[in-house]
């Protein structure tokens, strides 16, 4: 037989398949996926039917990212995280059972080598900004304390940056920490209440978002690592339900049980209490 009689002739209706269609193993796992990706590709140009100078432009605007992207600068990561798809990948990674803390992405600006501080001392190096307490409690579902629990913080100050994005102007692990809960699961330090900031608006993926009018905000939080030996290590944020801006955090990590009240009263100043709850570590997770 003739080898045009398999031919799949290329055309608006079976342009997928005809890619598909050239994989030897199709089971493959990658031929699998890459057929996936690429009618799903072919699905968007047949719903928007971009001109060929539209499309360059498509490729121009990738080709832009790549390029932005070294080792100091992650465009692609950041373009991943502004349309959702990285909450989205740990949403499906990390669900976990009612009750317990829900993880939320890392962010750009955790480092591994956080100092460890004594209970009750403070974070903020430069002492500027509006002093803020932070009192919390480890524990697992049954509401039991985790008295192993590490708790490492991290947040930007008063003026909405992280310690190592100003390297001349704040001092070295400014507003970091990593602390040992009590006995009780207990932990408590002070620091200075942070501002929210904008993400990196300066790239491609920023000048486009902004072009169309998309806010490329965070509101004012603070950030967690929990770690204890058994239990699911726990990557979460806690937000000052006084920002206005909750609604919109360009990361996708607001969760209604994330968000805390910063309270002020007269004599303590400000203060918000968290709780975070831990699960026990599963088998095939990692954390
Ligand atoms: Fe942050």
């Amino acid at each position: 037989m003739s080898p045009a009689a398999d031919l799949i002739t290329f055309n608006e209706a079976t342009s997928a398949e005809a890619f598909a269609s050239r994989f030897g193993t199709p089971d493959d796992a990658t031929a699998r996926l890459l057929s996936a990706v690429v009618g799903h590709v072919h699905e968007l140009i047949k719903e928007f039917r971009p001109t060929q100078e539209q499309w360059r432009k498509v490729i121009d605007f990738l080709t832009e990212v790549g390029h932005a992207s070294d080792e100091r600068r992650q465009e692609w990561v950041l373009f991943s995280d502004l349309v959702g798809a990285s909450a989205l990948v740990e949403e499906i990674n990390s669900r976990r059972p009612s009750g317990a803390t829900p993880n939320t992405i890392r962010g750009p600006f955790f480092r591994t080598d956080t100092p460890e501080r004594a209970l009750g001392s403070s974070i903020s190096l430069d002492g500027i900004g509006e002093p803020l307490e932070v009192e919390g409690r480890v524990e697992d579902l049954d509401g039991l304390p985790i008295p192993t629990a590490e708790i490492i913080t991290w947040q930007a100050n008063a003026e909405g940056y992280y310690e190592n994005q100003q390297p001349d102007l704040q001092p070295e692990f400014n507003l970091r920490g990593l602390f040992r809960a009590d006995q009780d699961g207990r932990f408590h330090y002070r620091t200075v209440r942070p501002a929210g900031y904008g993400v990196p608006g300066d790239g491609p993926v920023g000048r486009l978002l902004a072009q169309a009018g998309y806010p490329l905000h965070r509101p004012a939080h603070l950030h967690f690592v929990l770690r204890a030996p058994g239990f699911e290590t726990i990557t979460t944020h806690i937000y000052d339900d006084s920002d206005p801006r909750l609604g919109e955090d360009a990361l996708f990590g607001v969760r209604p049980e994330l968000v805390r009240p910063f309270e002020t009263d007269g004599r303590s100043g400000t203060k918000v209490s968290v709780k975070f709850v831990m699960i026990r570590a599963r088998p095939g997770k990692s954390k």
